[in-house]
């Protein structure tokens, strides 16, 4: 976490009871740094609230991604931005090492990472920092507007932070989601673990018992 990130965090399981988050799978610590409780409710599988919603990007080959393009394949989604110090690139790390554990199966999932600093984070910024990643993953950007408009309806919160010297870092909620083939979003995807623990959920998916 890097400072500014780390302002306000939540023990989740305590706030919302700790059978739901280890069903769920969290690691010890979620941060929310806004609207925890819709969050959280969001979480809650026996909740009405929903994660997601129509958004139109591009990807960094400068591909239109909707979210009707995602349909067909679990998604695995997280938002960020290519300045962030730690937590983007290490989340982007653990989840390279899930997608060698899927092996081939990491063709069958869309794996976005989705930029909430599109000012910096161009198609070209992001396809040149991508590449010390996991191929399978695709990088999203476009108009800020419709990156607010996605972060609303996929409940994920960013704010720009001034830092010295006119430079800017961006707060934002740092959950990865998956979702079903048909969009509906399952649960939080715990990477702080084994690769191949993290990787079971998406093979459920993939694999339904
Ligand atoms: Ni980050």
């Amino acid at each position: 976490m890097t400072t500014s990130h780390s302002k306000r965090r939540f023990r989740l399981y305590a706030a919302a009871g700790l059978a739901v988050a280890a069903a769920l799978g969290l690691g010890a610590y979620t941060y929310v740094q806004q609207r925890p409780s819709a969050l959280f409710n969001a979480l809650n599988p026996k909740t009405e609230i929903k994660i997601g919603g129509p958004f139109s990007l591009i990807d960094q080959n400068g591909d239109t991604v909707t979210d009707q393009t995602l349909l067909g394949k679990p998604t695995v989604m997280f938002f960020g931005f290519t300045h962030c110090p730690e937590v983007c690139p290490t989340t982007l790390y653990e989840m390279s090492l899930v997608l060698e554990k899927l092996g081939a199966d990491a063709g069958r999932i869309n794996t976005l990472f989705v930029s909430v600093d599109p000012e910096r984070d161009t198609r070209e910024a992001l396809a040149d920092y991508l590449g010390s990643f996991d191929t399978h993953i695709r990088a999203l950007t476009g108009p800020l507007g419709e990156v607010q408009r996605m972060a609303r309806a996929y409940r994920v919160y960013f704010r720009k932070v001034p830092m010295e010297g006119g430079d800017y870092s961006v707060d934002h909620t740092a959950l990865v989601y998956l979702f079903d083939a048909k969009g509906r979003f399952v649960n939080p995807l715990n990477l702080k673990q084994e690769p191949e623990a993290a990787a079971a959920p998406i093979r459920q998916l993939l694999n339904p018992s």
